[in-house]
């Protein structure tokens, strides 16, 4: 979700009232996703490297997030949408992982759509917490490094419990992935727009989703192998 700042700043606000615009903007977007029947959406929220921000940008961004789980969770339990997050939240402010606790915790029982917040999210970071915590399961005797393939390392990931992203997309014109689901992320699609997201509604959204439905995924196999290909006419046999 890039280029609040920007949309502010081209309007001579200051960038924090970009990223008010762009959190109300989320609501629209989750909406659109459920009503495409698309059952995990995750929304890069707060990187590791945006603490290098300064600290009344950093402190405003909390604030909102807190707001905005507050004032989310009954659009959520209508919805039936279950909220989950990847990164680091210990690492969060006391007042917002409460917050992420308690809508967490109400919505852990829907299975219909899942709306993941990417918070304190690095991928590096995570490719090193799934190291450690696989150290420790071999060191344990849960696992055994010789067994270790993709599905065992990747079942140490923040990930665990959720597909691989089958489309990424990037608003604001940037071209890079910027430490999001750099392992995840092998086989997806990926949607770059110059748009910037509060500008990026579920038209714009619906776009990329088209987008996505056009591309031929390969997977490493020839396009041959990946197409079904539906007989014009019954093969005639025996002659
Ligand atoms: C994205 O908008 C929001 C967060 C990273 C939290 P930016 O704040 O990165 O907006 P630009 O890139 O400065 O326009
Ligand atoms: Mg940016």
């Amino acid at each position: 979700m890039d280029g609040n700042g920007r949309w502010a700043v081209n309007r001579g606000l200051p960038r924090i009232e970009g990223h008010r615009r762009g959190v109300q903007n989320v609501r629209g977007i989750v909406e659109c996703a459920g009503d495409l029947g698309i059952q995990y959406l995750t929304l890069y929220a707060f990187s590791v490297e945006n603490w290098q921000r300064p600290d009344t940008e950093i402190n405003a961004l909390m604030n909102l997030l807190n707001r905005f789980l507050k004032s989310e969770i009954s659009t959520l339990l209508k919805n039936q949408v279950c909220l989950k997050t990847i990164g680091r939240t210990d690492r969060l402010p006391e007042k917002v992982r409460h917050a992420l606790h308690e809508v967490i915790d109400q919505t852990s029982h829907f299975s219909g759509q899942t709306l993941v917040l990417a918070l304190n999210y690095g991928a590096r970071d995570e490719a090193i917490d799934a190291v450690k915590n696989y150290t420790e399961a071999v060191q344990s005797g849960q696992a055994n490094l010789d067994e270790l393939d993709w599905s065992t390392f990747a079942g140490h990931l923040y990930t665990a419990d959720l597909p691989d992203p089958d489309l990424i997309i990037r608003t604001s014109g940037e071209t890079r992935l910027s430490n999001f689901l750099l392992l995840q992320s092998a086989y997806a699609e990926m949607f770059f727009t110059p748009i910037l997201w509060p500008d990026f509604g579920p038209g714009e959204f619906r776009e990329a989703v088209d987008f996505y439905w056009k591309r031929e995924r390969r997977f490493g196999k020839t396009g041959d192998q990946v197409q079904r290909k539906t007989p014009t006419s019954e093969p005639v046999l025996n002659q």
